[in-house]
């Protein structure tokens, strides 16, 4: 196993004082962000667990991908500001950039492209998968199934001790996710897959195995296609967010690649993670127009109902979402050129937006629009269907739950995740036969 050397540096120690003895904790600090307390020692040496539901204050690992400040809304990929990226980049270029530490230069650049390109096929006995479900079933689910399914098929790529065995699953994976996704679209509006072309881009094959059909040539829309490429790199990584975390922890037990990302895009589906954008776009919908906007916001303040406004929010953003006004260029970006510049639903969000942000309620928890906000609205505009939204997603995310995958496993410290707990269940009782109780 290649191994990576951690770069965290010592910064001093914190006193334990509890129950008449006293503990000594090490700190560690990294490049940015927070210093960490060591605990790794702290059951061995004092008998306690720390208590952190939800990871709130828990660093899980230590990672050289993405780092994020909440507070100044910060998003740097290997160290690059994601504004940065999405004006000047490609997805390609990102992914390369995740997987290998660096943005490549040109001759990096076309092996890169070409090995990508010539993953993007997958075995044709896949297609009976599809056929196994309904025509309605969700295309999440169809893509928790069919990716998990790889791990059936691609043998040769799925023994994660071997390096070279983990880098072809990683462009297996970032090569046959738009493949897979396009064929759960095709699928759900009962039209033909259609193949990859060696001859299109990443972003435009995809655009094309989605939307052309057999009976007409299929004309690439370039300013579309960069859209949506930007999408895709806005939505790549983003630290130890929830489905990265259920990859990393997947992966840790030494399940093959294909299993693990399967179970990323099972976690992602959730509302209050990747589904967000689907809920988003549909809670829009039910807000319809801008008067509505005040009963909508009441609810999302009321403890006693649990409507929340979706795409507002975040665990660590309690600034802005630098996503979010990247997301929001795109989007207007997108109106314009399909002529939907008057969206009534862009109106609603841009409206909620502003009103959100000057409620007392919405400035005092800190709940900002996140990169879901708007990328419903953009998506939709594309010609997506609502169910696809976190498809996209997923595509996208592939990329960064696959380079936390492949770092986890070169962490010399990394060792099978498995928390404990506080337990405040019964204590040991006898047991009562049934004519007794
Ligand atoms: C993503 O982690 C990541 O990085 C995720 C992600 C990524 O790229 O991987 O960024 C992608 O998942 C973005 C988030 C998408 N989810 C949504 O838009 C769903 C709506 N948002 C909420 O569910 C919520 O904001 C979370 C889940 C995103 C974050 O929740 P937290 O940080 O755990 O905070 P919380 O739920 O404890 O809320 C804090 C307070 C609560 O009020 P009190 O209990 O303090 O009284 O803020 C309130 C919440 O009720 N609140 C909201 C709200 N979000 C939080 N109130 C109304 N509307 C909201 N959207």
């Amino acid at each position: 196993m290649s191994v990576r050397e951690s770069k965290a540096v010592p910064a001093g120690s914190a006193t334990l004082n509890y129950q008449n003895k006293t503990y000594q904790i090490p700190a560690l600090a990294g490049s940015e962000g927070p210093n960490v307390l060591d605990i790794r020692k702290l059951y061995g040496d004092s008998g306690l667990f720390t208590y952190d539901p939800g990871f709130t204050s828990t660093a899980s690992c230590e990672s050289n991908l993405t780092f994020i400040d909440g507070d100044k809304g910060i998003l740097l990929y290997r160290g690059y500001p994601i504004d940065v990226l999405a004006e000047k980049s490609s997805f390609l270029e990102v992914c390369h950039l995740f997987l290998y530490g660096e943005l490549p230069n040109k001759q990096q650049m076309a092996e890169f492209d070409h090995s990508i390109t010539f993953h993007t096929m997958v075995n044709e006995q896949l297609v009976q998968f599809f056929r196994g479900f309904r025509r309605d079933a969700h295309p999440m689910a169809v893509m928790c199934g069919v990716v998990g399914a790889l791990s059936a098929f691609y043998h040769d790529s799925t023994d994660i001790n071997d390096p070279r065995q983990r880098e072809v699953a990683s462009h297996r994976l970032i090569a046959k996710m738009p493949t897979l996704a396009a064929m759960a679209y095709k699928y759900s509006v009962g039209q033909p897959f259609v193949y990859p072309s060696n001859a299109l881009g990443y972003t435009e094959n995809f655009l094309r195995m989605t939307f052309s059909v057999p009976a007409e040539e299929y004309k690439i829309n370039p300013i579309l296609a960069k859209a949506l490429d930007t999408i895709f790199i806005l939505h790549a990584d983003h630290e130890q967010n929830a489905s990265t975390s259920t990859v990393r922890l997947a992966g840790s037990s030494g399940a093959n690649p294909f299993a693990c990302i399967a179970a990323g895009i099972a976690c992602l589906w959730g509302p209050a993670h990747g589904g967000a954008n689907e809920a988003a776009l549909k809670m829009l919908e039910e807000i319809g127009t801008v008067d509505k906007i005040p009963e909508f916001i009441k609810r999302a303040k009321d403890p006693s109902d649990n409507f929340r406004l979706m795409g507002f929010g975040h665990r660590v953003y309690k600034n802005y979402d630098p996503r979010a006004k990247a997301m929001q260029v795109q989007a207007h970006a997108v109106l314009e050129e399909v002529g939907h510049q008057n969206d009534p639903l862009l109106k609603v969000a841009m409206e909620l937006e502003r009103i959100a942000l000057q409620d007392e309620y919405f400035v005092e928890k800190k709940l900002y629009p996140n990169i879901d906000f708007y990328s419903g609205i953009t998506l939709r505009a594309l010609g997506f269907p609502v169910s696809m939204f976190t498809v996209l997603f997923a595509l996208a995310r592939t990329v960064g739950w696959i380079a936390q995958w492949k770092e986890m496993l070169e962490d010399p410290h990394q060792k099978i995740g498995r928390p404990r707990q506080l337990y405040t269940g019964p204590k040991q009782r006898d047991y009562v036969d049934i004519a007794k109780r």
